[in-house]
């Protein structure tokens, strides 16, 4: 090829790449596969290597520059990059309309365009002649810093506008803004997607390294970086949304155009911006986005609302950094900052220790906030968490409010850190660290706290619900050593609870303590006729719950016949998988709660699942089965209780135990692994005949 050709050919390829680039990144939607994109990149580096003096500065191999020395250079930006006012709630933002339509008669009758705001880093982007020459940061707002090697590295920013000539044309917008003006000045906001910012994050601590807070001081902090390649290692986009400055050619002169205009030239824009007529449904839209919030792959403190009317907009001009021409709607808060008074340790039902912040109260959502979570021991120490720190605090959702980390910049030098506890917050017994766990525990099965979390386990609603056992009576009980363990419910008397009850403050109790008695003893004496599954639900043994509770009352029948079980036995058990297992084996093995059984049977509460011994008996007693697939007439559950009402047992997997496997429709893999153990393999209508045939 003569130079001629080949330079034509390079610049093609430019263009070319951009264009592919664009679609991958910002439209979702590529049209060519990986490997056809790698080779014309790598026909456009070899050009490169032998012809270094063409390399343009928008071609596609330029997204990675060169390190900044040790800070960055300062911009002045063309026009001041304005911030917003805030509008908390929709009477705010009619009292903002109401304001700029007192100012200027023309906003009675504007429209009105709705942006997501989102929680990122606003950066101001440069385009001489559609290629990409500049990026900063917003700074004060006259003078920011230059980033352009990093913002090269954002695959969403195009380094050429437009990005396809085509698109352009096709983008049904006047001919006259169909060439971009010579000088041409966009502002974005710059972000990471929540997705890629927890992903992020745990990979930096996996790694041992400092995690981000959140996914805005993520963004700003890898876009700070000195080093262009780990803010191209950064999953980092952007959204454009304003014109800050113009030569050479025309802009549209409303908000919704800008957008259209924008998105036409190849910039990544929202995609959930609204205009519409009037203040009203503005807001009405506005509001909807408080509970969708959630919907946005990003982080949005509150929805922009923006006189559509750019002209009308710039005449109104602004109150000190503020435009009149929007408001920013704010959403509430989810995260605020507050002091870290102190961490208290809480023992849990398990003897878990939970590490707890004290905090100086803070309202979040409307909710005044003075204590949150802490996880757990490593993560004080991962973030590392320090007492009397400024901490973020988040509050979202049904989520308990925890605390994401401190800010580091606030620190006086006066925090301390935090060691971990030695003993037990409250027997005062050594605390102990499982292999394999990051949770601390106390081990000491007669610790008041962990008792008293059992037993309030144990009275509650789904377990043995016992009423009037509540956490202050309980306190005394144990106090007074009338209650030991869950087991010494059953013996106590009226004494004993007539003398928790005046203990106890009685300031709001309404009823004579003997009544209180009676009715409590008379609970309990109900409570001894709870079912089995209930009686295991009380038990509290790590990860049986209800459900699983119930599935082993009817495998098993009773308590000695689960005490007994194996791991293995255990695992026969749809839903009991290794963990589990373990942590039943583990809970009977224990001697203190061998004396629990046996006090429970003392007294009589040792309820056995009179339907399972009846169906025990049948003519498919001793066999096991597996069910796989969709059988012709019973449900996965009918056919379970047809073989075990006729004595047989169920399980979920297949072993060499297994007698026969009952083969549906569409079966799964356990249809392979019976015929590679030799099992049996019967359908609906022979498993019917076999529990008739014996
Ligand atoms: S408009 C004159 N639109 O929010 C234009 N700002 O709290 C003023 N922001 O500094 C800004 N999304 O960094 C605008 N769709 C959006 C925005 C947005 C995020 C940021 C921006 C601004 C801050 C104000």
């Amino acid at each position: 090829m003569d130079t001629k050709s080949l330079r034509s050919r390079y610049e093609e390829l430019v263009v070319e790449i951009n264009q592919h680039n664009y679609r991958y990144h910002t439209l979702d939607a590529p049209i060519i596969s990986d490997a056809e994109y790698d080779k014309l990149l790598n026909e456009l580096k070899r050009i490169e290597a032998d012809h270094p003096d063409w390399i343009a500065p928008d071609s596609p191999t330029q997204r990675a520059g060169a390190k900044a020395a040790d800070r960055f250079e300062k911009v002045r930006h063309p026009a001041p990059i304005l911030s917003l006012a805030n509008a908390f709630g929709a009477d705010d933002a009619r009292a903002w309309y109401e304001r700029v339509r007192k100012l200027d008669e023309r906003v009675a009758s504007a429209k009105f365009v709705v942006e997501p705001k989102i929680d990122g880093l606003s950066v101001v982007l440069h385009y001489r002649d559609g290629v990409f020459v500049q990026g900063a940061t917003r700074g004060d707002g006259e003078v920011g810093e230059d980033i352009t090697a990093n913002l090269r590295t954002v695959k969403t920013i195009p380094l050429h506008i437009p990005v396809s000539r085509k698109q352009e044309a096709e983008s049904g917008l006047p001919a006259a803004y169909r060439l971009p003006p010579s000088y041409l000045v966009v502002r974005g906001e710059a972000f990471m997607p929540v997705k890629e910012f927890e992903k992020l994050n745990e990979q930096l601590a996996e790694a041992g390294e400092k995690t981000y807070l959140n996914p805005r001081n993520t963004a700003a902090g890898s876009l700070r970086q000195l080093d262009p390649a780990l803010t191209a290692s950064r999953p980092l986009t952007l959204l454009v949304y304003q014109i800050v400055y113009s030569e050479g050619g025309q802009i549209p002169t409303s908000q919704w155009e800008l957008l259209e205009y924008l998105k036409a030239l190849g910039f990544p824009v929202t995609d959930v911006a609204k205009r519409f007529d009037d203040i009203e449904s503005a807001i009405a839209y506005t509001e909807t986005w408080n509970t969708r919030r959630d919907e946005l792959t990003y982080e949005a403190d509150g929805m922009v609302i923006k006189i559509d009317d750019l002209n009308l907009a710039a005449e109104l001009g602004f109150v000190g950094k503020d435009p009149r021409g929007a408001t920013a709607f704010k959403f509430p808060a989810r995260e605020v900052t507050t002091k870290l008074l102190d961490i208290r340790v809480t023992v849990g039902r398990t003897g878990v220790l939970i590490p707890n912040a004290v905090l100086e109260p803070v309202e979040i959502n409307g909710v005044i906030v003075e204590r949150a979570t802490l996880h757990n021991f490593d993560y004080i120490a991962e973030k590392d968490i320090r007492v009397g720190d400024r901490v973020l605090v988040k509050r979202a959702g049904e989520v308990i409010p925890y605390v994401i980390g401190p800010v580091a910049d606030a620190r006086t030098g006066k925090e301390r850190k935090y060691k971990l506890p030695q003993v037990c917050p409250v027997c005062e017994q050594p605390v102990e660290h499982f292999e394999g766990e990051v949770a601390w525990y106390c081990v000491n099965a007669a610790c008041p706290a962990q008792l008293q979390r059992n037993i309030e386990h144990f009275v509650s609603r789904g377990s043995m619900d016992i009423n009037g056992l509540g956490f202050k009576i309980v306190e005394k009980l144990i106090d007074t050593g009338a209650i030991r363990d869950v087991a010494d419910i059953y013996t106590l008397t009226r004494e004993a609870i007539l003398e928790a009850v005046t203990k106890k403050d009685r300031k709001t109790e309404k009823e004579p303590p003997g009544k209180i008695a009676d009715n409590l003893l008379s609970a309990i004496a109900e409570s001894k006729k709870q079912s089995l599954s209930r009686v295991i639900t009380a038990l509290g043994i790590r990860g049986v719950g209800e459900v699983s509770a119930r599935d082993l009352a009817t495998h098993f029948g009773n308590l000695d016949a689960l005490s007994k079980a194996s791991a293995d036995d255990l695992q026969q058990i749809e839903g009991i998988g290794p963990n589990i297992a373990e942590a039943i084996v583990d809970w009977f093995a224990r001697p203190a709660n061998q004396k629990i059984l046996k006090k429970l049977k003392v007294i009589g509460l040792w309820p056995v699942e009179q339907e399972k011994r009846e169906k025990r008996e049948g003519k498919l007693s001793g066999l096991t089965f597996v069910v796989t697939g969709a059988l012709p007439n019973f449900s996965r559950d009918d056919a379970k209780e047809f073989i075990e009402s006729n004595g047989g047992k169920v399980t979920d997997s297949i072993s060499k135990n297994t007698n026969y496997l009952v083969l549906g429709e569409n079966p799964g893999s356990k249809f392979d692994k019976a015929k590679s153990l030799g099992v049996k393999i019967i359908d609906e209508d022979e498993l019917k005949k076999l529990a008739k045939s014996f």
